[in-house]
Formats: structure tokens, sequence, C-alpha cells
């Protein structure tokens, strides 16, 4: 059996962890398809999610789902701020599990880069106005490195408030059954807006210095974990580089993976970039050596690193594996082509498609 299909756990801080059928994850990817600007997840949700966990990953990421409105980044986009979020979440769930898939939530807040028309192909481009049914961004500073409408800077009792809404997503997240809770610090969005030294010119508690800059991702990490059950796998994700000059840093996401693996994160994705226009390397595997950094800084038991970005062959995701620079994959455009990327990569590696393909689906040849 190879390991990319092997059983794994995902480590929670008590318990025995979350056992996954195999180390596939599907990437968070927003779907735009919210009709009613409501937050609340629709049959395309359902589809989107379903397909995949019936097409063999073992987990199944939904797309940036916001904890409060102002934090979509697009209207379109979904959310978790009410009860009736949590019940349009549920058969959701339900239905993943059906497919013998675990559901994890990614959990987000798009601070500047708020309130954005949705990357679709027949949509506008930049921020929806206010007469549009848009609303003014907020993050660290009032800074254009957005390239976006100017955002309104967060007041410090704002940024209390966001912390406690941060910890309301995660308690409903359980609620509607997720197995698993990502928080989203990458790709230029809130968190990573304090992380950056580009992106945050406060000058109080939360920027400047190292230490100020992590305090709000902190926070938010010591709120959800207070709100997330111990036995449930508490996963983060961070840009690991701006690629820019005087931006975040490899060395800094291996400072703050080792501090909030102390407060009780024991699964992390290393993507990167987000503030201001990509400048990093493409390429298969472009991001792999940042998911290695991590996993050489923390300690092997009790922790879990995820690799993601163009890894779109199964051969490839396995020497990934078998080099230990990761300990599973994450699929995102591939997995938008096919749904039953994991059952391919089941047959390529060799394993046989039996063990995953849907019953439904047994005389389909994913050869
Ligand atoms: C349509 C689309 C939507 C995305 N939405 C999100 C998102 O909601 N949250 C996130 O962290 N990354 C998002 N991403 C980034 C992916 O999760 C992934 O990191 C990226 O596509 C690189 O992986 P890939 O080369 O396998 O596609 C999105 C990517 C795409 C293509």
């Amino acid at each position: 059996m190879s390991r990319l299909l092997s059983p794994v756990t995902l480590p929670s801080v008590e318990g025995d962890g979350l056992p996954l059928r195999n180390a596939t994850f599907l990437a968070p990817m927003c779907q735009y398809s919210v009709t009613e600007r409501d937050g609340l997840p629709t049959s395309w949700q359902l589809v989107h999610l379903g397909a995949r966990a019936s097409g063999g990953f073992g987990l199944v990421w939904t797309e940036a789902t916001a904890v409060v409105p102002e934090g979509r980044i697009s209207p379109e986009d979904t959310g978790i701020w009410s009860d009736e979020h949590t019940e349009a979440w549920k058969p959701i769930v339900d239905f993943i599990h059906s497919q013998g898939a675990a559901a994890g939530i990614q959990l987000a807040h798009a601070g500047g880069k708020a309130s954005t028309y949705p990357a679709l192909p027949d949509a506008e481009r930049g921020t929806v106005p206010e007469s549009a049914g848009g609303w003014i961004a907020e993050a660290p500073s009032s800074s254009d490195v957005f390239g976006l409408a100017l955002p309104a800077a967060l007041s410090v009792e704002k940024i209390g408030e966001l912390v406690a809404s941060w910890g309301r997503a995660a308690r409903r997240a359980h609620e509607a059954g997720f197995d698993a809770l990502q928080i989203h610090a990458a790709h230029g969005y809130l968190l990573h807006e304090f992380l950056s030294p580009r992106s945050n010119q406060r000058e109080d508690e939360y920027g400047g210095s190292f230490e100020n800059r992590i305090r709000f991702a902190l926070e938010i990490v010591t709120e959800v974990r207070r709100n997330w059950p111990a036995e449930k796998p508490l996963a983060i994700r961070f840009s690991g580089e701006d690629w820019i000059e005087g931006g975040w840093t490899i060395a800094e996401t291996v400072e703050l993976a080792t501090r909030v693996h102390k407060l009780g994160v024991t699964v992390f994705d290393l993507s990167s970039g987000g503030i201001g226009a990509f400048t990093g390397p493409t390429g298969p595997g472009y991001q792999v050596t940042l998911a290695r950094a991590v996993r050489e800084a923390l300690p092997q038991k009790g922790t879990f690193v995820t690799a993601v970005g163009q890894i779109t062959e199964a051969r490839h995701a396995e020497a990934i594996l078998v080099a230990g620079d990761a300990d599973g994959i994450t699929v995102g455009r591939a997995a938008l082509a096919n749904p039953n990327w994991a059952v391919h990569a089941a047959v390529q590696l060799g394993d046989g498609q039996e063990q995953l393909v849907a019953p439904q689906y047994w005389r389909a040849s994913m050869a």
C-alpha cells in the first residue's frame, strides 16, 4: 500500500486523534455560490464537497468560511456566524461522513481583502462598493498593499470583538459536526495581514515587533482552542513566505508554528503569498520546502504537516511523503478538474480502486 493511500491519524490535544482513510486532503476553495448573500451554504457546497468525499479524499476542507459577515472575501462566500448557519452546514457534514471522509471547516476573515467581486469569469474585479451591497473592509492598517479600496484600521476594541467571534464560530463548527477546524492565517487575509510587516503598520501592541505582530493570531488560536473540543484536531494554514522584501518569512513562520503548537494546534498546512501580487516560485510542489521547514522544526509526535501547491501527480505526492517533507497532501485545482483524484491516485500507485471507489461507481474504470 502506498503512503498516500494508507490510513493516517490527525493528532489532537486529547484523545486518540482523528483517523482518516488516507493522507489526501481537498484544499479549501471558495465557490462564490451563496445565492442570497447570507453566508448560508447551498446545494452547490453539498455537491462540491460531497463529490470529493465520494471521490476518495481522506478529509475535505470547506472553502474559507467567514466568522462574521464583514469577513467574507466576496458577498457570495459562506459563513458560520449564526445558528442558522450551523443548521445549514449539518446535512453537508453528514453527507461527507456517509462517504467515508472526514469534514473540516476553514474559518476565515478576509480583512483588507474583504468585499471583493467573486473570482468568476464573468464577474467584475476589485472592491464591491457599498452601493452594490459591499462594505468597508477592515485591516490592521489603512494600507494600499491590497490593491483594493482602502480598508479602515481596526480599533483595539474591535480586535477584541473579532477574537470573540472566532470563538463563537468554532463552537458552531463543532455543533455542526465538523471533525477538524483550520484557522486561515494565509494569503493576505486578516491574520496574515497582522503577521506581515508589509501590511501591518500599527504602532500599538499589535504592530511593530514580531511579538506584537503575532499577538492577534495567538489570541485567536487561544480563543478557538477554548471553544473547540480538545479531542478534535485544530489546524492552521500559513503563508510560509510573502516572497517580498521586508515581508513575512519562513523563519518567522517556523517560530509561530512552534508557539501555536504549544497552544494546541496540531495540524499545519503550508501555502505562501497573498500580500501584493504573487512573486514566489511556481512549478510542481513549489511550496514543499515550506512544509519541510515546519515539519523539521516541530516534534514528530503529535503534529501533522500537509504540503500544497501544484501537486497534481500521485507519484509526486507519494514521493513527498516518502521523503518525509510532509505527512499529507492537499490538492486544489487538480481536484476541481477531477473529483475522483484520490481514487485515480490509488490506481496509479498500484493500490487498486476497490478500496476507495463509491459502490455506485464500482463499474467505472478509474485507470
Ligand atoms: C478556486 C479557488 C479558490 C480558493 N479558495 C481558497 C480558500 O477559500 N481558502 C484557502 O486557504 N485557499 C484557497 N485557494 C487556494 C487553494 O486552497 C490552494 O492552496 C491553491 O490552489 C494551490 O493548490 P493547487 O495548486 O493544488 O491548486 C483557492 C484556490 C482556488 C483555485
